[in-house]
């Protein structure tokens, strides 16, 4: 494998990207991972330098986990928040960003509920941009996350079946988990009702199931997302209940599966609807892990793209 230089580069989305190019982040994490066991969780690597979080959309993971990544590294962490930027007094996208640069922030880390909102600020500033989630579309450190936490698990990605199973038309996880998946040698299985496949599902590198036990026979490994209601302008199934009767991931459910599979949330969970209430608790399941590893895999992150040494 060739190791491959990110310095300077945006991180918009897993698709396109090279198995190499995945891989050199990964073993990043990896190695950042054991800073994360110390008892004194700081290295000086990225001393002087500044990043800007910026939330337009709630978050408890994600943003916690690149301001940990960040501090860790002794980077200089800066917060905004949609609700309090001026945003909210007509300042555009357009002018935040060059008031960011202007500030000389080294690198700019955005959630946006607008698809592609990351790829256009990238075009306007010459900082790095990572995209932290937009809209339906991407969430890259998550697909890492969770390329890294299976690769841990695992030892690799190749051939593993894995199911993603709920509102896959409205998440941002599964396009980044697809991409990823995909690129790293995996089999990626859709599962959910065909209101919640997305619409260009003949395009994307997956095999599409409509009904729950189909899709997670044989499965080494199932990812539940969310129902992501707030993003679903109309009613696309009858009701909760009936949802989680029909796709609900539960223990049961899980029998026809292999015996060893493993279980994955991005998080919010919603107990008792997509996922059973105890299977979080299973020991097969990585639901930490995966939170723990986003820690590892976004300094990974701010590290190659800071171009940063030693
Ligand atoms: C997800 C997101 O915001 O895309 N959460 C996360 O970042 N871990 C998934 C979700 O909101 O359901």
């Amino acid at each position: 494998m060739s190791v491959i230089n990110f310095a300077g580069r945006d991180l918009l989305g897993l698709e396109g990207m090279s198995r190499d190019e995945i891989t050199t982040i990964l073993d990043t994490a990896t190695t950042f991972s054991e800073v994360l066991r110390r008892d004194v969780k700081k290295v000086p690597t990225l001393r002087g330098k500044s990043v800007v979080t910026m939330f337009f959309e709630n978050s408890t993971r994600t943003r916690s986990s690149f301001e940990a990544a960040g501090k860790y590294m002794s980077a200089d962490v800066i917060n905004i928040s949609g609700s309090t930027s001026s945003a909210t007094k007509g300042e555009s996208l357009k002018d935040t960003f060059l008031t960011l640069q202007a500030l000389t922030a080294d690198l700019v880390v955005m959630r946006t509920p607008h698809s592609g909102a990351c790829h256009q600020a990238a075009e306007w500033v010459n900082i790095p941009v990572v995209n932290a989630g937009d809209g339906t579309h991407e969430h890259p450190t998550q697909g890492l996350l969770d390329l890294m936490t299976l690769r841990d698990a695992k030892g690799s990605l190749e051939g593993l079946t894995v199911a993603i199973v709920g509102d896959i038309a409205h998440s941002r996880v599964a396009r980044s988990n697809i991409w990823g998946l995909h690129a790293m040698g995996a089999n990626v299985r859709l599962v959910g009702p065909s209101t919640l496949l997305p619409a260009d599902a003949d395009r994307l590198p997956v095999t599409v199931f409509t009904d729950l036990h189909a899709g997670l026979e044989g499965a080494d490994v199932v990812n539940v997302l969310r129902l992501q209601l707030e993003r679903q302008a109309r009613a696309l199934f009858p009701t909760e209940r009936e949802y989680s009767r029909l796709f609900g991931v539960t223990k049961s459910a899980l029998r026809v599966a292999k015996p060893d599979v493993l279980v994955m949330h991005p998080g919010p969970m919603n107990r008792g609807l997509e996922i059973g209430g105890d299977v979080p608790d299973l020991p097969q399941s990585l639901i930490e892990k995966q939170v723990t590893n986003g820690v590892a895999v976004r300094m990974a992150v701010l590290y190659l793209l800071l171009g940063a040494e030693g």
